[in-house]
């Protein structure tokens, strides 16, 4: 069972790594795609430490039709349901067929 899985997760993570995000995952994506901006105030950007303040839903919004969506391109709605959770700490409803999203311990 367990070769089974970490099988699974292997073949999952070079086909489509961005499938396999979680908390660990969204920290990854939130540096590589957004602390450019938004870890140095770069084009004024707010400061991480602000987006923390901000709804979860208001951050996946952002990304999807906001201004923040070209930003955010490629990554999937989950990806940014787990990014906005990330940085708010705050846990996200299932969402349709998305599973909910709970913060990190
Ligand atoms: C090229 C620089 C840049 C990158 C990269 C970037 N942002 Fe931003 N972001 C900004 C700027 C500038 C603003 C302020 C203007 C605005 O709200 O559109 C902003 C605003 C935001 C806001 C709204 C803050 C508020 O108070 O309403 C959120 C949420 C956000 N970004 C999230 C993200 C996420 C998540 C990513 C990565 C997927 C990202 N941004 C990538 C520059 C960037």
């Amino acid at each position: 069972m367990r070769v089974v899985f970490a099988g699974a997760l292997i073949a999952g993570l070079l086909a489509a790594p961005a499938a396999f995000a979680g908390p660990e995952d969204a920290k990854a994506l939130y540096e590589e795609r957004c602390a450019v901006c938004h870890a140095t105030g770069e084009n004024s950007a707010p400061m991480t430490d602000a987006l923390k303040a901000l709804d979860p839903a208001a951050i996946v919004e952002k990304m999807t039709t906001g201004t923040m969506a070209s930003m955010a391109a490629g990554l999937t709605d989950q990806n940014k349901r787990e990014i906005a959770v990330f940085l708010t700490g705050k846990g996200l409803p299932a969402s349709g067929d998305l599973p909910e999203v709970k913060p990190a311990q």
